[in-house]
């Protein structure tokens, strides 16, 4: 099957699963793992392992992935109007250097379709995040605004919300992680996060993800405006464009990497994050995580909590357990 054929073949058969509840059970049963409570921006996780934003971006199959075990999942990115995303084929599997490459450019159902099934999911056992990005014709000066309504859309929804800013597949987002246009983004959603605080009685934590393929000084400057937003957490790091040696011939494909190749890069940005936030925000780490050791080494470095995508590709959904089960 062509890669995102799989993909979709994937989410259909859990979104399945969650309407047969003998099926859910069994799976539910055949995925047990230990909890291993964790707290982080005032939410409560019964795991520290969650599913990485573009497995289930339009939030198909929320419930079957949480029969998988993890503690959090989050779905996105969600984009205010519905759009088509690139071309295909925009997803590869580099099997030979367990990686994949997208240029999937955030194909949405759209804030209405995707507010519509999260309405219709009753409790879950999970903590459900939901990643947020701008349409790809919507200008950078107008990005604010298509994020507004994305936090007013899902704040209600949502346990927390995710500010993405970091995909490489729409052309000058990155460009949003620059000091003074996140400041000014990231300033205004924190003032709407407010307001939709006091209505719905609640609080509504705002996490930034970000790039793998900043500077120290940029990374330095992108925590700075974080913290000074007040914001609650940070996710490092998204895909990256860098390429480094890589054996499989798609590794020439235009896109974001992630996977194992990923993991050195992902490694180090988390080190640097933990440090210089010292304690003051929890950081959430992604990429490369293809093994429990992996994971487990993410959480001795600081990262609060962890998330999974190629790992789940190549490693099929047992992962979630044999994380849970060393740690
Ligand atoms: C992603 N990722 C991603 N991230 C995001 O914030 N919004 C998105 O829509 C997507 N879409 C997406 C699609 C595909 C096919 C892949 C492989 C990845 C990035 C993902 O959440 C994660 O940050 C990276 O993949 C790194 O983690 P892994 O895959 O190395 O575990």
């Amino acid at each position: 099957l062509d890669a995102e054929d799989a993909h979709a073949l994937t989410l259909r058969v859990l979104r399945l699963m969650a309407f047969i509840p003998p099926a859910r059970w069994a799976a539910t049963l055949a995925f047990l793992a230990p909890d291993h409570p964790v707290q982080a921006f005032g939410l409560h996780f019964r795991n520290p392992v969650g599913l990485a934003a573009g497995f289930d971006k339009d939030a198909l199959a929320v419930r079957g992935l949480a029969a998988l075990g993890f503690g959090h999942i989050e779905v996105g990115t969600v984009t205010p109007l519905p759009q088509k995303g690139n071309p295909r084929p925009r997803l590869f599997r580099l099997v030979e250097d367990r990686a994949i490459i997208n240029r999937m450019g955030f194909p949405s159902a759209g804030s209405v379709v995707v507010m519509r099934r999260l309405k219709r999911l009753k409790k879950l056992p999970v903590v459900l995040g939901v990643n947020l990005g701008k349409n790809s014709k919507t200008p950078n000066e107008e990005a604010v605004f298509d994020y507004l309504a994305l936090l007013q859309n899902f704040a209600p929804l949502a346990d927390y919300l995710a500010i993405n800013v970091s995909s490489p597949n729409t052309v000058g987002l990155r460009e949003l992680q620059g000091k003074r246009a996140l400041e000014a983004l990231l300033e205004q959603l924190d003032y709407q996060r407010r307001i939709e605080q006091k209505n719905l009685e609640k609080r509504i934590p705002l996490l930034v993800k970000l790039a793998p393929d900043l500077s120290e000084t940029e990374l330095d400057e992108a925590l700075e405006a974080i913290v000074r937003t007040r914001m609650d957490g940070v996710i490092v790091t998204n895909t990256t464009v860098s390429r480094g040696n890589l054996r499989s011939p798609l590794g020439t494909e235009r896109g974001g990497l992630s996977g194992d190749p990923l993991r050195v890069r992902s490694e180090a940005v988390l080190r640097f994050v933990v440090r210089r936030l010292d304690g003051r925000i929890p950081v959430v780490s992604v990429g490369g995580i293809m093994s429990a050791e992996d994971a487990k080494r993410r959480l001795e470095m600081g990262a609060a909590l962890v998330q999974v995508y190629s790992g789940l590709v190549y490693r099929g959904p047992g992962l979630v357990r044999e994380i849970l089960r060393a740690l």
